[in-house]
């Protein structure tokens, strides 16, 4: 086979870690300042948590997860996500959905269901992804691996300011509790738990703006060039 025929696999840098560490916000920037595609996997199991509801299909109903998974119609347009033709941008962000999101993520039915749609997202020129198993199942070959985290209570005072900026009258107390029960849910599950690989970056964001942590993947990523 002569060089020509080598496929060309574009490269992945993959950004792992816990809620509101803020990697989504911080995995936009570093693709936007590369010219990469982005993907948001935990926008998908919050599309499956949606889609369940509007079923009537409970979130801890594997098989019927599972299959549901398989038959939606997902895209992404610029900023804005479609289910089946609807625009869901907005419904998918509540914090139901993401505590739906966490219950769906459970299963592996909905997690193999979701694999060939984030393989997709793959493109030249390349791609950063975010979500909790980017480095160590989807993109395990990923050319960079950051595990973008920050102390809990910190990331309790993020998505409270979030929500307040939304308009809403959020409560600092249930935000906490709800990020610790999620993450102790992404952590402990069998499928694709939330980790730390081994050759992954650690990148704490507690005492770090974002623009800092943009600045850490960025340098990171020229490094390896
Ligand atoms: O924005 P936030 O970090 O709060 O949530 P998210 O990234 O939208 O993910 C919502 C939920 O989806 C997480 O709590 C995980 O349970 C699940 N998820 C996952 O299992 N695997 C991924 N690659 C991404 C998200």
């Amino acid at each position: 086979m002569s060089a020509n025929h080598i496929p060309v696999t574009a490269p992945v840098i993959a950004i792992d870690g816990p809620s509101a560490s803020g990697k989504g916000t911080v995995a936009q920037l570093v693709a936007e300042t590369l010219g990469f595609h982005y993907l948001d996997s935990g926008a998908l199991y919050r599309i499956v948590a949606l889609a369940a509801q509007q079923s009537n299909i409970a979130w801890d109903n594997a098989d019927a997860l599972g299959k549901l998974a398989e038959s939606l119609n997902i895209q992404f347009k610029q900023n804005e996500i479609y289910l089946n033709g609807t625009q869901i941008t907005e419904a998918v962000r509540s914090e139901e959905m993401s505590r739906g999101a966490s219950e769906v993520a459970i299963h592996p039915s909905v997690r193999a269901a979701l694999v060939h749609l984030q393989h997709s997202f793959r493109q030249t020129p390349g791609l950063v992804a975010d979500g909790r198993d980017m480095a160590s199942t989807i993109f395990t070959d990923a050319k960079l691996k950051i595990f973008l985290t920050a102390n809990v209570e910190i990331r309790a005072e993020r998505r409270y300011k979030q929500l307040t900026n939304k308009g809403l009258a959020p409560n600092y107390k249930q935000i906490l509790a709800d990020l610790q029960q999620r993450d102790c849910r992404d952590s402990a599950r069998i499928a694709s738990p939330l980790v730390q690989m081994a050759d992954a970056l650690l990148l704490d964001t507690t005492n770090r703006t974002i623009k800092q942590a943009v600045e850490f993947v960025l340098a990171a990523y020229k490094n390896i060039l």
